[in-house]
């Protein structure tokens, strides 16, 4: 258990805890800080010995992170132990009745609400009970519940929470992402929103809402474990970076056969692409950043209104969408909350989903019309690198394909991006070879407080993900600006000294990139230039630091771009000391809202 927790631990890793059943009775050992806390206290498992548990690591939501918040929380007598992944909106209600009924609180987390509404209902029948706790509970949650009187089985329930059960011989599993449980077995169930599933050593039932037994599809993992692990790296951010050429040529090249973008399985029709009326980018975060290039790639091969939305907006927006807005939903986990939200919302609304998602299997996924994966392999490091790319990859081959189907393109034009498309790769290659000039800038301006990306069009919408990047894992404020707004207010932040991180690969604008680096430095900034090989003479006469990335088509300029980006951002935090793989406050999959 504690192997698999720390291949979760990405998820969130204020505080750990296990519950176990071992001579007669649970036992519980729960400890605030990373899960080496806890494996000491249990000097890595040696100190409780049983076959059966539950086991969490805790990014807090409800009650600040300690020992006595941190989970499985467990009900008065000690008898029912939960864990639980997301939020339960009604607990302080369902508070408020156990409390008037006499049961006494311990912690403060909504979690603990479960174990013991569990318990209040409990008749020595264990499923009856949590199916009543079922009907009275509201929010997102996945549970993992373990009675001492029932000590050979689990229950399983999920609800807008990632959870999937794995099935090996003469033993059984639950956990919130195949990676816990990748060692054991690579065959899954992935459980749909509002089932439940009973687990014992022999075998696993799963039911519906109303403790009917359902039938479910047994899915095998066909990812290596090795693709889970560090390989030697240090830490798994470098790793995925480093693993993006690849994952890139696995994303693009099976999808170009013959001169032509090619999706299997691909359900929608032509007739309906070409009645398509606007496309919405609906995402959260680097995603997002994602959508933020695909809307200018996209509006200028097809020439089809773009608008991207952050998931969490789009939810609550009333957007106007309706069955000719095509809604593409980003997302590398599959398991965002505010994007599944506003995925829900636009089906409401009658839009179509095509999603592109790196977790098969995920929710995103299962609920979309059409699913288009990333092939990025398991990405573990909190800062997204290489699902960035692969993503990036799909949106621009999206492009192409309906740009053929509507017409939009010049077939030279299409050859010659395809071209493109599958030199990426090697050129991403090239790029990455040359990483020690950006450790070198890195170390000459680490310390800096405060840092500017601007850059125009693409560039732009690169400069986002690279600030991003930057902020999380280093935790340097930075911002980044569409360069002509620069003179509309953030110019008077510009000072001497102020870093400005330039992107100016964009051809079509260079010029006016290089006036907004003279505009900065004339008012003091210090320059790192990003630009493409053929404009290096030029950028180079200007700024303090630059870096070149090879000269591509413009659509294809970001899948380049954003390399020297992430490695900055890692060198950086690697210089200031800061734990890379895990920044604080951040989880990989963001299950809340
Ligand atoms: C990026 O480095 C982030 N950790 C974060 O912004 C992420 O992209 C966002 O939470 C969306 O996640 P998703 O792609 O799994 O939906």
């Amino acid at each position: 258990m504690l192997d698999g927790l720390t291949r979760l631990e990405y998820r969130g890793y204020d505080s750990a805890g296990v519950a176990i059943y071992s001579d007669g009775a649970l036992k519980v050992a729960k400890a605030k800080g990373r899960l080496q806390v806890l494996s000491d206290l249990l000097e890595a498992g040696a100190a409780i010995h049983g076959t059966v548990g539950i086991g969490h690591t805790r990014w807090a939501t409800h009650g600040a992170p300690s020992d006595i918040n941190s989970h499985p929380q467990v009900s008065r007598s000690g008898k029912i132990a939960v864990v639980h992944n997301g939020i339960i909106e009604n607990y302080s209600a369902l508070k408020q009745f156990l409390e008037s009924q006499g049961v006494p609180f311990t912690s403060e987390t909504d979690t603990e609400v479960v174990a013991q509404l569990i318990e209040y209902f409990y008749d020595g029948d264990l499923l009856q009970a949590v199916g009543r706790v079922l009907h009275r509970i509201e929010g997102a949650y996945a549970l993992g519940i373990l009675c001492s009187d029932t000590p050979d089985q689990l229950i399983a329930v999920r609800r807008d929470s990632p959870l999937i059960l794995g099935l090996g011989k003469g033993e059984n599993f639950l956990a919130s992402d195949v990676t816990a449980i990748i060692k054991h077995t690579r065959d899954v169930i992935y459980m749909d929103d509002g089932e439940l599933a009973v687990l014992t050593r022999d075998g696993v039932q799963c039911y519906n809402h109303f403790l009917q037994p359902v039938d479910k599809e047994i899915s095998h993992v066909d990812w290596e474990i090795d693709a889970a692990e560090k390989g030697g790296y240090e830490h798994f951010m470098f790793k995925e970076i480093m693993e993006q050429p690849e994952a890139v040529r696995r994303a693009i090249f099976p999808r170009i056969r013959d001169g032509e973008v090619v999706f299997e399985d691909f359900g929608l029709t032509d007739d309906y692409i070409r009645e398509i009326r606007k496309i919405y980018i609906v995402a959260c975060g680097s995603s997002y950043h994602v959508g933020m290039v695909g809307k200018y790639n996209l509006e200028r091969i097809l020439r089809i209104p773009v608008e991207v939305s952050l998931a969490s907006e789009f939810r609550y927006r009333e957007p106007i969408v309706d069955e000719r807005t095509l809604v593409l939903v980003i997302s590398q986990s599959g398991e965002t909350l505010d994007t599944m939200a506003a995925l829900r919302e636009a089906r409401r609304l009658g839009g179509k989903i095509l999603s592109i998602v790196n977790v098969v299997g995920s929710s995103i996924a299962r609920e979309s019309d059409e699913v288009l994966y990333t092939w990025a392999g398991p990405e573990i490091a909190v800062a997204t690198t290489k699902a960035y790319s692969t993503q990036l990859a799909v949106v621009d081959l999206l492009g192409l394909y309906f740009a053929r189907r509507l017409g939009t393109m010049e077939r030279a034009e299409y050859d010659q991006i395809l071209q493109e498309m599958l030199l990426l790769p090697a050129q991403m290659e090239q790029v990455l070879e040359r990483r020690e000039d950006i450790q070198y800038y890195a170390s000459q301006y680490f310390n800096h407080d405060s840092v500017f990306y601007i850059g125009r069009n693409l560039d732009y919408a690169l400069g986002l993900e690279g600030s991003l990047k930057l902020k999380e894992i280093s935790y340097i404020h930075s911002e980044a600006y569409a360069s002509g707004e620069l003179k509309h207010g953030t110019i008077s932040l510009i000072e001497d000294g102020t870093l400005v991180v330039a992107l100016a690969t964009y051809g079509r604008l260079f010029e006016k990139a290089m006036s907004n680096v003279v505009e900065v430095k004339s008012r003091g900034a210090d320059v790192l230039a990003l630009t493409t090989e053929s404009h290096r003479a030029e950028m180079a006469k200007l700024a303090n630091g630059l870096v070149t990335i090879p000269d591509t088509n413009p659509m294809l300029l970001p899948s380049l771009g954003v390399i020297p980006m992430q490695l900055y951002a890692y060198y950086v935090a690697l210089q200031r000391g800061c734990d890379i793989d895990k920044p604080r406050n951040l989880a990989k999959s963001v299950t809340v809202e």
